[in-house]
């Protein structure tokens, strides 16, 4: 175990989060091929609330790692408390110490196989949807019609100007890329 700093030791030989959520609803999965290393992220979704997280890997202590400490940090928010899953990165890094560069595409990895739980999470929610406009926002409940409006009335550039004045965008952040096409497609910019 030596091969591993300390505190990625602790999170590796001892996850809480490891294995599937029961009545999972929102599933990530990805894998890299610098290493071969798969991970899979499933997540059970109620109310807006995540009330678990849990992870697969056939990865590395320092994949175990990143990927606990993502189910420990999601684990227990509201949709609309996770801020856009923004600093995930340095959240790792703050928790761990010592994550070396090295490794740092085991800590990408995590992230990315994140985002991927909750742009599935989102996708089944659009399915889903029944309303009559164009939703955007699943997190919040914010129509297509209502963001090109604060664009509009705002002048907003940017995601986070959007964000800050109607939520769009400020929980999974699985729905900030399409915020951006709406704003670049927007003639009134720029
Ligand atoms: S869909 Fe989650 S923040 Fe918009």
């Amino acid at each position: 175990m030596k091969f591993y700093p300390a505190k990625i030791s602790k999170y590796f030989s001892n996850p809480n989060n490891a294995g599937r959520a029961k009545f999972a609803n929102a599933v990530g999965t990805n894998a890299t091929f610098v290493c071969g290393c798969a991970l899979r992220f499933t997540l059970r979704i109620e109310n807006r609330k995540i009330v678990e997280a849990k992870f697969q890997t056939n990865g590395c202590g320092f994949m175990i790692a990143a990927a606990e400490i993502l189910t420990e940090i999601i684990t227990g928010k509201e949709l609309g408390e996770l801020h856009g899953l923004e600093d995930l990165e340095t959240q790792i890094t703050e928790k761990l110490e010592e994550f070396p560069e090295s490794r740092r595409y085991c800590r990408t990895l995590a992230i990315e196989t994140l985002h991927a739980a909750f742009n599935d999470f989102r996708s089944a929610q659009l399915e889903e949807w029944s309303g009559e406009k164009a939703l955007i926002c699943t997190c919040f409940g914010v129509s297509e019609e209502t963001i090109e409006k604060v664009i509009a009335e705002n002048h907003c550039e940017t995601v986070e100007e959007v964000s800050q004045k109607c939520n769009a965008g400020n929980g999974c952040g699985s729905c900030q890329p399409l915020i951006q096409e709406i704003i670049d497609s927007n003639p009134n910019m720029l």
